[in-house]
């Protein structure tokens, strides 16, 4: 038994483009991706638009096979390109989305909406028991039972992050994949979802991947943080560690980049150029083109993961040490 909620091994996902003349195009979205996490932490997952994350989170909760590799969950194999493909395990891990409102169907009502999960985990619930269970998640979201009936359009853009919590909820499991959950919400509504989120951590002890933009938000919200370029995990450490000592290039950057604590810009405004195109990736190391540390040898060999403190790995042959 290990002491991680979750592993990911080797995941990768290829998606097809259709070109001109019925031919396709390959890229791989994710590649190689290794990754694990504590049971009771939070791991923040920060990276460039594109650059892989949804995609993770969406193979994580069984939403995309993966093309190659495992998701474990509590040492159990749960995805993997060779298993049977099985939808979910909501009584595992559950996943909260950014836009609610397209998460929930706008001709069910709230309740509802809430129950589905657990409708699907447990077939033999009473009606009674499941409707009783949805009022109480309402209520662990600081929503009141009187909502049960109402539908999605009569509810704020933070209201209705709050019920797609409570319906990750529901089915109590050991993980929520958080996808950009406050980015749509005014910085006010954010601060509240949050609390809340780490509030319903503590009480309930779960475990969340949390995605965001926003630096700031990671490192109010995780234990650990994983910085993701051209799909793969560049660096992984505890969250002091890369707000205090990145080591990675592509990290340092982000931190040089993240606006100060007291402005509310979300995207990583001074880091030069763009990523690559996944159709082409550059040899060697894929981040040289952009890197300013770049030596021939980032040209050339792609650099492996190396582990260069207790709980400190990263994917680069020339770390930045302090
Ligand atoms: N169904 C799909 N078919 C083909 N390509 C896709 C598909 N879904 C995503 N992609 C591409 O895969 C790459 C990774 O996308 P993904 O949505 O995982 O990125 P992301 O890191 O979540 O970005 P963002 O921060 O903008 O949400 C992108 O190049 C995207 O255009
Ligand atoms: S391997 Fe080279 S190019 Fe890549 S991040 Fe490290 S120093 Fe920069
Ligand atoms: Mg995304």
């Amino acid at each position: 038994m290990s002491n991680n909620i979750l592993e990911i091994k080797n995941l990768s996902k290829i998606y097809s483009v259709k070109k001109k003349w019925g031919q396709s195009n390959f890229f791989y979205a994710v590649q190689d991706l290794n990754l694990a996490m504590g049971k009771g932490s939070c791991l923040g997952l920060v990276g460039e638009s594109g650059c892989g994350k949804s995609t993770v989170a969406r193979m994580m909760v069984g939403l995309l096979a993966p093309s190659k590799g495992e998701v474990f969950i509590d040492d159990e194999l749960v995805f993997s390109a060779s298993l049977p493909s099985k939808k979910a395990y909501p009584e595992k891990i559950q996943m909260v989305f950014q836009d609610p409102f397209s998460s929930l169907n706008p001709r069910i009502c709230i309740g509802r909406s809430i129950a589905e999960p657990l409708l699907l985990s447990d077939k033999s619930l009473s009606r009674k028991h499941i409707k009783e269970k949805a009022i109480s998640a309402l209520v662990e979201v600081g929503l009141e039972p009187s909502h049960y009936t109402r539908f999605p359009h009569e509810f704020s853009g933070g209201q209705r992050q709050r019920v797609a919590l409570a319906r990750a909820l529901i089915t109590r499991p050991q993980i929520v994949v958080c996808d950009e959950p406050v980015s749509a919400l005014d910085a006010s509504v954010q601060a509240q979802a949050l609390n809340l989120m780490r509030d319903i951590q503590k009480k309930l002890g779960i475990s969340y991947v949390f995605i965001s933009h926003d630096l700031h938000v990671v490192a109010y919200m995780s234990d650990e943080i994983a910085i993701m370029y051209c799909g793969q995990i560049v660096e992984k450490a505890s969250k002091e560690i890369i707000f205090s000592k990145p080591a990675h290039p592509y990290t340092k950057a982000l931190m040089d980049a993240a606006p100060s604590l007291n402005q509310h810009h979300r995207e990583f405004v001074s880091l030069q150029g763009e990523p690559p195109s996944p159709f082409n990736p550059p040899k060697g190391c894929p981040f040289h083109p952009r890197c300013p540390y770049v030596q021939k040898r980032c040209m050339e060999e792609i650099p492996q993961e190396k582990e260069i403190e207790q709980g400190h790995t990263l994917v680069c042959h020339f770390p930045l040490l302090k």
